[in-house]
């Protein structure tokens, strides 16, 4: 069996995006593939340190995982900082890692210029590199942020998985994942790590776009569509969608946001229905009130049933604590193994 890793980071609650772009495939996986998927609190601290919070946006993606069908009978269900194991490889992996290529990712450069709150198109390269390390800066960028893919690598290859389902952002962290592996192998002459690929059954991953006409549905975006959000809470947020007066033209193109709520339609409703939209559009007569209704109605559909196991388990503190400890005990007996291994190959011996 190939073993599938991914994780997701604990910054707040799953929505739907999360669901199509990534745990309906994690949720397939499991049947077939040695899983493991953990909570990636660790990667959280990079940008979002909060003592007060951190418990509870590693409970929230528990329960979501579990509540949408992650099987802790089939996959391990661990949370990142339970496996000492992935911060001893972290450093170990650091040590054959270069300032310069975490510096050029692109991911790096984006979250250390919002940091910055620098603006994107007025600044030359050379601007943000002095401002990315400027200590007197107070909202001056932590190591941590631009070691992110070596920690990110250290969680993929602590159990040497073979796939990991990811999304389109995540391309050049896996990308390096497979590097560092190649480098290290290469250094120490070994051939120990496998090199990971990135795994989506072969087919689009699904883009959910947020409801405000902007880009992907995002946590800190405020346009997302939660899998705990209450029926009432999807109507209002579906109702309050960015819309206009209407084509004028048959056959017109659709403007993004409107082509985004054909997007999620596409996603949640039947084939029929969405056809049905499209010829009120194509004819303009398309009324948004009744589209938006039905959107509402068939997002309904999907998450209602997540929804009601969410609102169960959250309340199962004994449950939880069983699954986090029986799965960090079975993503230890895993990692102990290369750790063993990585600490003979890079020379430390007993006395
Ligand atoms: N970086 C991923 C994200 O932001 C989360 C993540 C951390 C991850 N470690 C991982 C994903 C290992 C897959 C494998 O979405």
């Amino acid at each position: 069996m190939d073993i599938v890793l991914s994780g997701i980071r604990s910054t707040g609650k799953l929505h739907l995006g999360n669901y199509y772009g990534a745990l309906r495939n994690f949720i397939r996986m499991q049947e077939k593939n040695k899983c493991y998927f953990f909570i990636a609190d660790i990667h959280s601290l990079t940008t979002h340190p909060d003592p007060k919070m951190l418990h509870e946006n590693v409970k929230n993606v528990l329960v979501d995982y579990l509540a949408a069908g992650i099987d802790p009978e089939k996959s391990v269900i661990y949370v990142q900082s339970d496996l000492h194991e992935t911060a001893e490889l972290y450093l170990y992996l650091n040590m054959h890692v270069g300032i310069g290529e975490l510096m050029r990712t692109a991911s790096f450069k984006d979250k250390a210029r919002q940091q910055l709150h620098i603006d994107r198109m007025n600044t030359e390269e050379g601007d943000v590199e002095r401002e990315i390390f400027n200590e007197n800066n107070k909202n001056s960028v932590n190591s941590g942020l631009l070691t992110y893919p070596v920690l990110m690598a250290a969680d993929i290859l602590i159990h040497n998985a073979d796939k990991v389902p990811v999304g389109k952002d995540q391309e050049q962290h896996l990308e390096m994942t497979r590097r560092f592996a190649r480098r290290f192998n290469y250094f120490y002459g070994v051939e120990y790590f496998k090199e990971p690929v990135a795994y989506n059954f072969g087919e689009e991953l699904v883009k959910i776009p947020g409801l405000d006409g902007s880009g992907k549905m995002g946590k800190s975006e405020g346009n997302a569509i939660y899998l705990s959000d209450s029926p009432k809470e999807i109507e209002k947020k579906v109702k309050k969608a960015l819309t206009d007066a209407g084509p004028t033209e048959p056959d017109s193109v659709k403007p993004d946001y409107i082509e985004n709520l054909f997007t999620i339609l596409r996603v949640v409703s039947s084939p029929e229905v969405v056809q049905y939209y499209d010829e009120q559009w194509n004819s303009c007569a398309i009324r948004y009130g009744e589209l938006k209704k039905q959107l509402a109605e068939d997002i309904i559909k999907v998450t209602a049933p997540i929804r009601e196991r969410i609102l169960d388990i959250e309340k199962d503190d004994a449950y939880l604590r069983k699954v986090t400890l029986e799965g960090a005990e079975k993503a230890r007996e895993s990692a102990r193994k290369t750790i063993n291994a990585v600490r003979e190959i890079v020379g430390f011996k007993p006395f």
